[in-house]
């Protein structure tokens, strides 16, 4: 009989198929759903530093930013850093899955204490959701990475629990990057966010936000990335995002090295089913398979150990696909 539990950034599992952070994760009724439909563990949705610098900015107004004050009292009421803290608190309290809190971050200073809090209120691990637009001609690959690495190093000095990163996947050297990150202190890489990206609307004429929620074919890319980090073998866990959408999808991943999966768009698309679906087609996958445990195949089919790297490694379209032209 297959088990599908696993190991993630030290937690015990009892499957790979994680909840993503969404909305999907802002509520303990959402979380315990997510344990109910079978999900290993949940990343909450994130809290924003954009939102904490606000808040913090606001304090201070006085009266010369009315705008900035409302905005402050809306998000006092939607979203404060208080009731962050008090969702994990009551999520831990409530279900038996680790509860991985989630923290977006924009700039190098000023938030990471908040970290602290995260850990106090009892999050099991933290995912820092880390995305520094490089807006700045001037500003070269090296010192756009160091900016990362100080933030993980940052964390590492405060925390004590577990932290992954969750990036995107514009590094002229992923490798480069995951093995510094992993030298810095990062126990797990989340690879990928998916970011809101911009699209024009040609009647209009203005800019408008391109499709939301994605779908299968996209894992593609993140395929490849997985299948050569994973072959790094320097220890650190990978969390496969964007385009799980089936068992199939789910499987794919673990076969190219990632450590656990997780759904977002598909929760969107049809709720947390989905969780109960990857898990049952992986239960069969696996026993059809004759594999009794995930570390039986997980990264089988990674860049070390595939009879012909060279599938990773290319990108043209030469020869090969020569009949398409
Ligand atoms: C509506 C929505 C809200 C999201 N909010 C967050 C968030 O707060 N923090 C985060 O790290 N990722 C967030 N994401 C990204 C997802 O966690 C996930 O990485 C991405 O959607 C790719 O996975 P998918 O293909 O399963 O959707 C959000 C995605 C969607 C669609």
């Amino acid at each position: 009989m297959s088990t599908i539990g696993t190991s993630y950034l030290g937690l015990e599992l009892r499957s790979p198929v994680i909840a993503g952070s969404s909305n999907f994760t802002s509520s303990v009724e959402s979380i315990k759903e997510a344990e109910a439909a079978g999900a290993g563990a949940v990343v909450l949705k994130s809290l924003f530093e954009e939102q904490i610098v606000s808040q913090a900015a606001t304090l201070s107004s006085g009266e010369a930013y009315p705008e900035a004050d409302d905005y402050l009292s809306y998000y006092t009421r939607t979203n404060s850093v208080e009731s962050y803290l008090t969702l994990i608190a009551r999520a831990r309290k409530t279900v038996s899955i680790p509860v991985i809190a989630s923290i977006n971050c924009f700039s190098e200073k000023g938030w990471t204490d908040f970290a602290v809090q995260v850990e106090k209120a009892g999050a099991s691990a933290i995912e820092v959701n880390l995305f520094l637009m490089p807006v700045d001609m001037h500003q070269t690959g090296i010192q756009a990475e160091a900016a990362y690495f100080k933030i993980i190093d940052e964390l590492r000095k405060k925390l004590t629990i577990p932290v992954s990163v969750k990036i995107g996947f514009r590094f002229s050297n992923l490798l480069n990057v995951a093995w510094q990150m992993h030298n810095h202190g990062a126990k797990g890489l989340v690879l990928f966010n998916r970011f809101y990206e911009p699209d024009i609307d040609i009647n209009n004429l203005n800019i408008i936000p391109a499709p939301v929620l994605s779908n299968p074919a996209e894992k593609r890319y993140v395929l490849r990335w997985i299948g050569m980090v994973s072959a790094l073998n320097i220890g650190m866990d990978i969390s496969a995002s964007t385009g799980v959408h089936t068992g199939e999808d789910a499987i794919k991943y673990l076969l190219a090295g990632a450590t656990t999966v997780q759904v977002c768009s598909a929760l969107y698309k049809r709720g947390f089913t989905v969780i109960t679906e990857i898990n049952e087609a992986l239960r069969k996958w696996m026993n059809d398979k004759e594999f009794t445990r995930i570390s039986d195949f997980r990264g089988k089919l990674n860049y070390r150990n595939i009879e012909n790297p060279s599938l990773f490694e290319r990108s043209q379209f030469m020869k090969h696909y020569s009949s398409y032209i």
